[in-house]
């Protein structure tokens, strides 16, 4: 398994596995749109302030992370309310994902902790995730408990969501 950064080169591997995603997992997981504009506005690094990561299995994408540097505004808005500092250089904002048929297989778990080390190499202080996690989906809550995140909050927006964060300092 390799994970690195995207290159302008990837946007129809990259397409590819955003059309592979069922709708269970879109349900979980929508930071943005899924079309073929917005994986080539990723690839060739047009998405403002974003870093996104892959997972490959024999040149195969298997698993991709968005990072934002700084908070969504619909994110930045709920932490206001929230007894942390925020910082928009060093607080980041993660949303993960895995292919259907490689989930629960560690891959979310090597690709979290590839991304934490770029991110620490940034000095990142911070990692949040972005839209926060649905707290129906208990795997991902899991996972990320098991990745040092804790819970900060429950808010509602089309059903229960968690803030959770990652203290990287
Ligand atoms: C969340 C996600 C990124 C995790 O990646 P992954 O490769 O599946 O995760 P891993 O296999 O590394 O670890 C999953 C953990 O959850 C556990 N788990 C699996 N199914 C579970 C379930 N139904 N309920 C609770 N825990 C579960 C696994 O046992 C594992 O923990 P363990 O190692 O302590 O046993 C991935 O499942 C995914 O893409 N899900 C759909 C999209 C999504 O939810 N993205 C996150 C949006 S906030």
């Amino acid at each position: 398994m390799q994970f690195r950064s995207l290159k302008p080169s990837d946007s129809s591997a990259l397409l590819q596995y955003f059309q592979s995603l069922s709708a269970e997992t879109r349900m979980r997981f929508g930071p943005h749109d899924f079309d073929e504009a917005t994986a080539q506005q990723i690839c060739n690094g047009q998405m403002e302030k974003c870093i996104a990561y892959i997972g490959l299995d024999n040149g195969r994408i298997i698993a991709y992370a968005i990072v934002l540097q700084g908070y969504t505004l619909g994110d930045y808005n709920r932490y206001l309310h929230y007894e942390i500092e925020m910082d928009n250089e060093h607080d980041f904002t993660l949303a993960p994902s895995v292919a259907d048929d490689w989930q629960s297989k560690g891959v979310g778990s090597q690709l979290y902790s590839f991304v934490e080390n770029q991110l620490r190499a940034k000095e990142a202080h911070k990692i949040v995730l972005w839209g926060g996690v649905q707290l129906s989906n208990q795997r991902a809550v899991r996972f990320y408990l098991k990745h040092g995140f804790r819970t900060l909050a429950q808010f509602e927006y089309q059903g229960t969501n968690l803030d959770m964060v990652h203290h990287l300092l």
